[in-house]
């Protein structure tokens, strides 16, 4: 089979990789920003053209104000120092989420990282930021409703999600070993194939992204048909 053309990764076991080494949380963090640089550029190696990462949920409001503060600011470091990283291997960077709910500092850099990055094409990404499934789906029948729709069809909330230009994923890598979903991408992850390895997100490298295309090279997507 062909390789995907878009891989959407839940990056699950920062927690995990730094309670291991007896590390504060943040640092899993830290490190599950370098794994996040390390597989952009494998994406490109390997011509992938669409990636989209889920960094922050909607239901990640529940941690400690410590752990939730120490992400905005590995954020605003992270896409304001990154601008030139994006543009030199030609990476676009878009949002998926409610940016709205964020401290207007990270608001700022997210929008300036997008603006500075809307012409490149190499490798389209998607980091989910104050994201969940479901609120993109209402989200996106709250747009219809105020162009006055009466009668929505599937392809009218594609066209309204998040993820509008995006194809949807062919295949889901959700680190960590744990086997759910948590509110990710639901309506565009009806035909994906999933993958739960067992490596933690911090851990994520080239080798383990060939690993996950040779899984997904032997499956059999039917789509509903033989
Ligand atoms: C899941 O690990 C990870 C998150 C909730 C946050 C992911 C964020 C990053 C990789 C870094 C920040 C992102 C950007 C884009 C700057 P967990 O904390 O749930 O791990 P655990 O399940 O082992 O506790």
């Amino acid at each position: 089979m062909t390789n995907p053309k878009h891989i959407a990764f839940i990056l699950d076991g920062n927690g995990r990789w730094a309670k291991k080494r007896g590390l504060p949380r943040t640092l899993g963090h830290r490190e599950g920003v370098k794994a996040i640089e390390r597989t952009l550029l494998a994406l490109i190696d390997l011509k992938i053209p669409y990636a989209s990462f889920y960094a922050f949920s909607t239901d990640n409001w529940k941690r400690s104000q410590e752990e939730i503060f120490g992400l905005f600011d590995l954020a605003k470091q992270y896409f304001s120092k990154g601008i030139d990283f994006f543009n030199s291997h030609d990476i676009k960077v878009t949002f998926f989420g409610d940016l709205s709910a964020f401290p207007m500092d990270l608001q700022i850099v997210l929008k300036e990282v997008s603006n500075k990055t809307k012409n490149n094409k190499t490798l389209v990404t998607g980091f989910c930021l104050n994201y969940g499934g479901r609120e993109d789906i209402v989200h996106a029948i709250n747009s219809l409703l105020k162009e006055n729709k009466k009668l929505i069809t599937l392809d009218d909330i594609s066209k309204n999600l998040y993820s509008k230009n995006f194809p949807d994923p062919d295949f889901v890598i959700r680190t960590s070993g744990e086997q759910r979903l948590s509110n990710f991408q639901l309506w565009q992850i009806s035909y994906s194939e999933l993958y739960f390895p067992k490596v933690l997100w911090p851990d994520f490298n080239k080798k383990y992204l060939l690993k996950s295309l040779k899984v997904f090279s032997k499956r059999k997507r039917r789509f509903g048909g033989y």
